[in-house]
């Protein structure tokens, strides 16, 4: 059977058709209104209703960056989008054409099963993706069954508390790993070298539209390409946190593999040194026990479609 998958992030939605060995088969993208949620249904039920006049699916999964409830139908609560016990999958379906069952899944869920599945882990028993994006996204396979929790939401490791008295997060607290580990933790700390350290960020300012506060996560892994000193010790300074905290993770799960997706991905070895560093650096017992490889996604923006599309089906 083929499924339409949805990623739904921020500015922009991703929805594919997707068969079931994980291939796309036809895609569209849009934008949307951040933070307009009804303007985000509407969006998504026409891109839905189009394809599914070219294809026939049986289903449809949907990757929310937010806390989904446990019978995959509702957002509960989302840091980055005003998301608040909204009850999506209904008001999809109320908006489609065609009669197809929809279902919501956690966008880095979603992103970790494709992999599971399809790419970087499929070889793998237990592992943790990581999606280094808008926030910090987790998702957890043990014995290849994906952790969903009692209530559906396991695996928000970007809100465990790395900084006590840290920076503020949109979940309402303060310390949390995404507001270190995210690509807009890169960018905030980029804009701000820029204005603190103006002669170091001369590169970086070049690369972006106009002044340290239009800086962009592609500027920063473009400057670091080049060799330019200040962009790669950002990369390293985030690809630290990661590290670390997947370190933390490891003591509770001792995943056998970690996946890192995003955005930040292109920056490829420039991010992925310091991670493996760091998580060596901080993984207890090192010596005495086998370290988990640490690999970059393979469908990298495509995850969350694919995987959304496969949880649909089951
Ligand atoms: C949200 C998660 C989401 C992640 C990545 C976090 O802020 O709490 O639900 O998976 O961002 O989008
Ligand atoms: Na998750
Ligand atoms: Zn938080």
């Amino acid at each position: 059977m083929h499924a339409i998958g949805v990623d739904i992030g921020g500015t922009k939605i991703a929805v594919g058709v997707v068969d079931e060995a994980g291939r796309i088969l036809a895609q569209v993208r849009r934008e949307t209104v951040a933070d307009d949620v009804a303007d985000i249904d509407r969006v998504i039920a026409e891109a839905c209703t189009e394809l599914a006049k070219e294809h026939e699916v049986g289903a449809i999964g949907l990757a929310a960056a937010g806390f989904v409830s446990p019978d995959r139908r509702s957002v509960l609560f989302a840091p980055n989008i005003a998301w608040r016990e909204y009850p999506l999958a209904q008001r999809i379906e109320d908006l489609l054409e065609p009669d197809v069952p929809v279902v919501v899944e956690n966008d880095a869920n979603a992103a970790g099963w494709a992999e599971f599945r399809f790419g970087a882990a499929r070889e793998a028993t237990d592992m943790l993706m990581l999606t280094v994006g808008t926030g910090l996204g987790g998702a957890i396979v043990v014995d290849r069954e994906l952790v969903r929790g009692k209530w559906g939401v396991a695996a928000e490791v970007g809100h465990m508390r790395v900084v006590p008295g840290g920076h503020y997060c949109g979940c309402g607290h303060e310390g949390c790993w995404e507001q270190y580990a995210s690509g807009t933790a890169l960018v905030r700390d980029a804009r701000q070298a820029a204005i603190a350290q103006p002669a170091r960020a001369q590169r970086l300012v070049e690369l972006a539209d106009g002044g340290p506060a239009t800086i962009t996560g592609p500027c920063v892994t473009q400057a670091a390409q080049e060799g330019d000193e200040l962009a790669v010790e950002l990369l390293s300074n985030l690809g630290r946190w990661i590290g670390e905290g997947s370190a933390s993770v490891a003591a509770l799960l001792d995943p056998e593999l970690i996946v890192i997706g995003g955005g930040v991905g292109a920056a490829g070895d420039l991010l992925l040194s310091p991670v493996r560093k760091a998580y060596e650096a901080q993984l207890s017992a090192l010596g005495h026990r086998p370290v988990a490889s640490i690999e970059l996604a393979q469908h990298g923006n495509e995850a969350g479609i694919i995987g959304a599309a496969d949880l649909a089906r089951r």
